[in-house]
């Protein structure tokens, strides 16, 4: 169904709004059915059943939505499988949908999601927010002119996790008692070698930029949240070494944050020693963020070294993509509310991918400075 200004698009808006006052769940459906809906999006959409209905999942093939519905049957005992050109109409048709979560292969995802909010539905779409920085200025144009065609405005968010992660969330606010920025490091020391469940992913391997891209946008994710401004230039060495993997997979990269401080940027994709780990060097002191796992739950692990040789260490557990769900959820359930939550929203996902594509693009030519787009 198309969100035009027609009497009866309007009755049944009208109608919808009436029918959530009465039942605030909104309904949703979940389009893609690959690892990461399987053991991330069923789960933790389970974990908020109350805040959404699940309507349906949808996937190219037949075999591969019926896969996902089966897991989310338990929780969901009426999520319709949905497959294929037909079944992706009947859910841009059904108007008991408002919103869909957007996971297929990042290639076509932009496509996809644009597909959506012309039908009127909001959207919640995978990270990266596209594969390349002409992408996401082609996509915003099209977002733009669908928003203004369209009364009912639909909601395009970007899934990073990372945004609302509350270790980064609180470390954010104790980031100006380190005084002046001096320095940020970001190592990241990644283990995508063939036990990890992704490594086969053929789109993955198809991106332009490899696993650089696709994981590294969270990374960035977390840097622009904790220094609070932007990335201006990168200055970056890449190399292919681990043949089993798409190059580049491993990069080095100096940046210029917009308040004047540098910092280095490392990321090996695939290395025997894992670590993940942000830090920030203040005049008065420094925070830092370490990925870990205490008690049996991942999360982070933080520290605040301050004045006088003080310290304040904080385990924060992983709760970033529930976050990020009932965020969208809160967003299109009351739509009359004047702001989307800003860390969903889509020119924050394209930030963070414009600047790992300026650091590709600096690798490319030898380390030449690269000043990242602002959008
Ligand atoms: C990856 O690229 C190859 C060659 O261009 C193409 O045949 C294949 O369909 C692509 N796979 C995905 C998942 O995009
Ligand atoms: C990438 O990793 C390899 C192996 O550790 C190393 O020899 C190479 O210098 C690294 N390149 C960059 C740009 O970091
Ligand atoms: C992959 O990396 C993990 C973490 O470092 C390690 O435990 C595992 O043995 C590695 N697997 C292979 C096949 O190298």
């Amino acid at each position: 169904m198309s969100c035009v200004t027609t009497i009866s698009t309007v009755w049944i808006q009208y109608n919808q709004k009436k029918a959530k006052m009465v039942n605030p769940s909104p309904g949703i459906a979940i389009l893609g059915a690959g690892i990461f809906v399987k053991t991330q999006y069923i789960p933790r959409l389970a974990e908020i059943s109350d805040l959404v209905v699940l309507k349906a999942i949808w996937s190219r093939t037949e075999e591969s939505a019926k896969g996902a519905v089966e897991i989310a049957r338990k929780h969901f005992p009426d999520v319709k499988c949905k497959w294929g050109d037909e079944g992706l109409n009947e859910i841009m048709e059904d108007s008991s949908i408002v919103g869909v979560a957007v996971v297929v292969a990042a290639e076509t995802m932009v496509e996809m999601s644009l597909k959506m909010l012309k039908a009127g539905k909001h959207v919640l779409q995978e990270k990266p927010a596209a594969a390349s920085i002409s992408e996401i200025e082609a996509a915003m144009l099209s977002y733009r002119i669908i928003s203004a065609d369209t009364p009912c405005r639909p909601i395009w968010a970007v899934a990073e996790n990372y945004r609302f992660e509350p270790a980064f969330v609180e470390l954010k606010k104790l980031i100006a008692e380190i005084g002046d920025m001096m320095n940020v490091q970001l190592i990241i020391e990644g283990s995508m070698n063939s036990s990890n469940p992704y490594f086969s992913s053929s789109w993955r391997r198809n991106l332009s930029g490899g696993f650089i891209l696709d994981m590294g946008v969270h990374y960035i994710a977390g840097l622009r949240m904790l220094v609070g401004c932007e990335v201006a230039s990168v200055s970056a060495s890449t190399s292919h070494v681990d043949k089993t993997l798409p190059g580049p997979d491993n990069i080095t990269s100096n940046f210029q944050l917009e308040n004047g401080c540098s910092g280095v940027f490392v990321m090996v994709v695939s290395s025997r020693s894992p670590k993940i780990l942000w830090r920030v060097v203040g005049l008065k002191g420094t925070v830092q963020l370490e990925r870990g796992v205490e008690g049996g739950r991942h999360g982070y692990m933080t520290t605040i070294y301050g004045e006088g040789g003080t310290t304040r260490t904080i385990f924060y557990p992983f709760s970033g993509v529930t976050e990020e769900l009932k965020a969208f959820f809160n967003d299109i359930s009351d739509t009359s509310k004047k702001e989307q939550e800003p860390r969903l929203s889509y020119v924050e996902g394209a930030r963070d991918v414009a600047v790992l594509e300026a650091m590709l693009e600096s690798g490319a030519k030898n380390g030449a400075v690269v000043p990242v787009p602002k959008f």
